[in-house]
């Protein structure tokens, strides 16, 4: 019997993918260059299943098209980057054929993605799919965000709608079984067309920037209860296990927890206090950074997440500074009621993931209009429910909020969001008031907090730098007093100009 999917990349995320694919029924052609990780993987399908056979092993590209229904349906789990175009060249050689389709499932960079598509047109359709979710989520349900020919997306659709995360549609909460051939086929699946070529890829890579944001986000909110309020990680723990009761109920705030819960077996310390503070990063949450940056769709939270890991691995520069840069003197009565600290502080997460959220979905919308995606972003807010790493109950507010104003510019003007925000903005500016007087950086927090108030400003102090760029450039200036578009240049500098003063 022929097999219904190629795979091609059996690492954690491929060789999970294949078995949530195989415990959806379909059949795999499955190729590795290291030959042991398709051993690997067929034997967690006989262990699993009992007679294996749902993933048959291939030593070559050759191989793995023979045995393949056609047309073919391949796709790669690979690392992004150079890798995908050796893989892609080897199938040509190997004989794909026009029909076919290959996806790549990748942290691919979008213009890659978009080059690609271009490249193996007439060859085979390049389709992308972006995958979120880890190696849980490859095997019991990922969100997936596919992109490009749409012709190739009607084959693709049912085999993502099975693999997909489930919604609950009447909680908009996972339905979550993580039980080897037994997966989720009810609810709302997590996948949707996103949009053409590389849009995908796009909204995946803004998807990991709010993951960097929410992440820091959660980090500084330990920080100062670890170094303010010296608290001990496991009492951290504890209190993220409140928050994920409420508003800020996601999977990042449950995992944070478990991480601050953990005691190392070897010195009987809480983990946390023994792992390195030097963060790594694979590059999505800086091209996320750098697109704002280009399109001029302001993420500062975002990119602060970014500066704050870079920042983080200059060890040994901080290890120095420490013991030569001084901070404030403290005043005890900053953190005299330690539980108003604490509320103030989920406040400040709660009302900065907020602006985290508005900059991405605001970053998406420039870039939809600057490429003509059309992107969705009901939708898009819609498959994050559930499977990815930023999955949380507030993505089912953001989603009510594009169903309600499908023109929303920013999430920030939704009467909820609005509401929210108003609510705890008091208790936000405590928290930063109370980290900034202690010492205690608080980059996240600060910069979602003057996104905010730059947002909502009528008049920002932009007119006094179009002066300074006139007197030195003249770069010239609009009126408000004039009609808008037209430019004014005052000479300055000029030595015989007639002087008029304030
Ligand atoms: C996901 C994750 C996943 C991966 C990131 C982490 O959505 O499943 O975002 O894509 O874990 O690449 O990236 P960093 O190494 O940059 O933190």
């Amino acid at each position: 019997v022929l097999c219904d999917i190629g795979f091609i990349g059996l690492g954690v995320m491929g060789k999970n993918l294949t078995l949530n694919l195989a415990d959806n029924g379909y059949k795999i052609a499955a190729f590795d260059l290291e030959h042991q990780k398709i051993e690997d993987a067929m034997a967690q399908d006989k262990a699993e299943s009992g007679s294996g056979g749902r993933i048959i092993g291939c030593s070559s590209y050759t191989e793995l098209l023979s045995i393949l229904k056609e047309p073919h349906l391949i796709i790669l789990s690979i690392p992004a980057g150079d890798i995908v175009d050796d893989v892609c060249h080897k199938l040509v050689d190997a004989g794909i054929k026009a029909d076919d389709i290959v996806i790549d499932t990748g942290n691919s960079l979008w213009t890659d993605t978009v080059r690609r598509e271009k490249k193996y047109l007439g060859k085979f359709y390049f389709f992308s799919t972006a995958v979120s979710g880890g190696e849980i989520g490859a095997r019991f349900g990922p969100s997936l965000m596919p992109s490009g020919d749409r012709y190739a997306w009607t084959r693709v659709e049912p085999v993502f709608q099975a693999i997909a995360a489930k919604v609950d549609p009447n909680t908009g909460k996972a339905i979550e079984r993580f039980e080897p051939g037994n997966p989720v086929k009810e609810g709302e699946p997590c996948t949707t067309y996103i949009g053409p070529s590389g849009a995908g890829h796009y909204v995946k890579m803004v998807h990991n920037g709010i993951e960097y944001a929410d992440m820091q986000l959660i980090c500084e909110a330990y920080h100062i209860m670890r170094e303010g309020l010296s608290m001990s990680p496991s009492e951290i723990g504890k209190i993220f296990q409140q928050w994920n009761q409420g508003v800020l109920e996601s999977y990042l705030i449950e995992i944070s927890a478990e991480v601050l819960l953990e005691v190392d077996s070897e010195t009987k310390t809480p983990l946390v206090d023994i792992i390195l503070d030097k963060a790594g990063q694979k590059g999505t949450g800086l091209w996320t950074a750098v697109s704002s940056l280009e399109i001029g769709s302001p993420a500062p939270t975002i990119a602060q997440a970014v500066y704050a890991r870079s920042l983080s691995t200059l060890k040994g520069d901080r290890v120095s500074a420490s013991s030569q840069l001084k901070g404030p003197e403290i005043d005890p009565h900053l953190i005299a009621d330690k539980t108003a600290v604490i509320e103030s502080l989920h406040d400040a997460l709660y009302c900065s993931k907020i602006c985290a959220y508005a900059q991405g979905f605001q970053l998406m919308q420039m870039a939809s209009d600057e490429h003509d995606w059309s992107l969705d972003f009901a939708s898009i807010a819609k498959i994050w429910r559930a499977g990815c790493i930023i999955r949380a109950a507030f993505l089912q507010k953001i989603t009510d909020a594009y169903q309600l104003n499908e023109e929303l510019h920013n999430l920030l003007l939704d009467p909820f969001f609005a509401e929210q925000i108003n609510t705890y903005q008091s208790n936000w500016r405590k928290a930063i008031s109370t980290a900034t007087l202690m010492g205690i950086p608080n980059g996240a927090f600060s910069t979602a907090l003057a996104y905010y108030d730059s947002y909502r400003c009528e008049t920002l102090p932009a007119n006094l730098l179009q002066g300074q760029r006139d007197y030195f450039g003249a770069h010239t200036f609009e009126r408000k007093d004039k009609t808008a578009g037209k430019k004014y240049h005052v000479e300055w500098a000029k030595p015989d100009r007639p002087i008029v003063k304030a």
